[in-house]
Parts: structure tokens; C-alpha cells; sequence
């Protein structure tokens, strides 16, 4: 407990200071990753490696996303997501506890963003050009206006440095689905204005695998 208490303070003082915006969007929409050291943060990163690999490539992409590649922004955010309880994972949430400082999660962020992404291999499959459909324009019951595209920029690649809007991909199957259904159950409830939540509720099971399926090929 005392040791997210030091990031959770910073946290309070920055809401304060951006006049009672939600959490989520003031650190989300604040950083960027000139915010930390990358250098700094390999070194403080160590422990993360034995799951997310040392170059940001998990050494299991089923159950570990590969961080390689993603907002500053957006890795902070999770990670004091997990420490605040607003995401719940048992393995992570003991992981995001050891981080103690806000400094040391913006080091940790930036070497992170500092990394090259993950590509990913396309399968081909039919449910993958499904999933490409979904992406560009969305699904018959949530339309055109929820299609991932509109938020998670061309290729799953993200809008520019807005780190509100991660990077998903080259993430596998298996994890994106988990996150997809996550969202769709309401186990995971992170997602500043439930922007996940509507559109994951709109699709599928059928429809998620085939979107995971397209993403796990960018
Ligand atoms: C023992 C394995 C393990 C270690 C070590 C670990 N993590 Fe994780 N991490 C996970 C798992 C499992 C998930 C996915 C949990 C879920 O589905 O929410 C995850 C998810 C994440 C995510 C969410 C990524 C996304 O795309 O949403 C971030 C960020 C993250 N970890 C950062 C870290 C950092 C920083 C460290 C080191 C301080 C670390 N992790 C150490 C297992 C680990
Ligand atoms: C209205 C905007 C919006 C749309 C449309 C949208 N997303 Fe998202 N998505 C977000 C936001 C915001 C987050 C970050 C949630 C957070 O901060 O934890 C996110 C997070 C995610 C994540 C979690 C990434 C991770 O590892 O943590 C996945 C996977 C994802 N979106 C997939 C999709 C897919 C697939 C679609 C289309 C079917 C889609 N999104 C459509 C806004 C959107």
C-alpha cells in the first residue's frame, strides 16, 4: 500500500491542478513520452523483462503483451490503472505495485515507447479479412461511427502521439480477444468515457476473433 501511495499523490496533485478532469484522460492526455528518461528507465524496467522480454517483445505474447513501441502515455496509464485497482490482473497488479515512484513509471514508460513494435504475421485466414472489414467500418449494429479505425488510427497504429489511443497492433489473438471480452464482460473498465465498453458490447464472439485475428497480422 505505501508504495503506490507515492504515485497515487502525484496523481491527486494533477487532478487538482487540471481543475477535476477524470484521472484516466488527465494522465493519459498529459503524457507523452518526452515526459521520461528512456535510458534511466531500462535500468528500472529489470523486472518487467522476465514477461515482457528486454526489448519490449513478450516472451509470451498469449498471456504478456509486448510493450515494444507504445505511447509513453498510454504504459503509464495502465500501469497505474493496475496499482489504483481500475484494472484488475493478479500477476500484473503485484508487478504495477513494486513500481514506486512516478518518476520510475515514466522511465519505465519511455524505454518502453523507445523500442521498436512488434509485426505481426498475417494469417490469411478468412476471419482475418472479416476483421479488416470490422476495423475500416465498423459492424451492422454499432455502424460505421465505432469502427476501430476512427480511434486506433490506420493499421492499429494509433493517432499520431495521442496516447489516450493505444497502439494495438501485432498484439496475438489470444490476448486481444482476452481484452475484447474483457471490456465485453465489464471485468475490465478502464477505458476513460467507456469507449471500449460500447463497442466491444456491439460485437460477437465471432466478430472479436476475427478483429483479434486481423490485428494479430499488422
Ligand atoms: C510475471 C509476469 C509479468 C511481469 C514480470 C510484468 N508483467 Fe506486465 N503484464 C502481465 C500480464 C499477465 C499482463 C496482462 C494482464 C491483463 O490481461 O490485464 C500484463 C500487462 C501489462 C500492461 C498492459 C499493456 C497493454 O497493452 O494494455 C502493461 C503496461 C504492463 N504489463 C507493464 C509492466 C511493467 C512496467 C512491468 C515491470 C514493472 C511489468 N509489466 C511486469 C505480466 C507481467
Ligand atoms: C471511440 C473510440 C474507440 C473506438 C471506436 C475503438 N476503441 Fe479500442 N480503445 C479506445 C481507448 C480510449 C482505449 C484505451 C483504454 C484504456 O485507457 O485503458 C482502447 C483500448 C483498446 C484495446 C486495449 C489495448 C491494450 O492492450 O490495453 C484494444 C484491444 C482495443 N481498444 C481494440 C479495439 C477494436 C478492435 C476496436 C474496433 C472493433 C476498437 N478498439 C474501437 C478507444 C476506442
Amino acid at each position: 500500500m505505501i508504495k503506490t501511495m507515492s504515485v497515487y499523490a502525484a496523481l491527486v496533485i494533477m487532478m487538482a491542478f487540471a481543475g477535476g478532469a477524470s484521472a484516466e484522460t488527465t494522465i493519459a492526455g498529459g503524457m507523452t513520452a518526452e515526459g521520461g528518461d528512456a535510458k534511466a528507465g531500462k535500468e528500472k524496467a529489470e523486472a518487467c523483462f522476465g514477461c515482457h522480454g528486454e526489448d519490449g517483445v513478450s516472451i509470451d505474447p498469449e498471456t504478456f503483451p509486448h510493450l515494444a513501441g507504445q505511447f509513453a502515455g498510454y504504459t503509464f496509464k495502465q500501469v497505474l490503472d493496475y496499482q489504483l485497482g481500475n484494472r484488475e490482473d493478479d500477476t500484473m497488479g503485484a508487478m504495477a505495485g513494486m513500481v514506486e515512484t512516478r518518476e520510475d513509471l515514466s522511465d519505465i514508460s519511455a524505454y518502453f515507447a523507445s523500442l521498436k513494435p512488434v509485426k505481426g504475421e498475417p494469417s490469411g485466414s478468412k476471419a482475418a479479412k472479416a476483421g479488416a472489414d470490422i476495423y475500416q467500418n465498423g459492424n451492422k449494429k454499432l455502424g460505421n461511427y465505432a469502427a476501430c479505425v476512427r480511434c486506433h488510427g490506420e493499421k492499429g497504429r494509433g493517432q499520431g502521439n495521442n496516447a489516450l489511443f493505444p497502439i494495438i497492433s501485432g498484439q496475438s489473438k489470444a490476448y486481444t480477444i482476452k481484452q475484447m471480452q474483457d471490456f465485453k464482460a465489464g471485468t475490465r473498465a478502464n477505458d476513460p468515457a467507456s469507449m471500449m465498453a460500447m463497442v466491444a458490447k456491439g460485437m460477437t464472439d465471432k466478430e472479436i476473433e476475427a478483429i483479434a485475428d486481423y490485428l494479430s497480422g499488422l
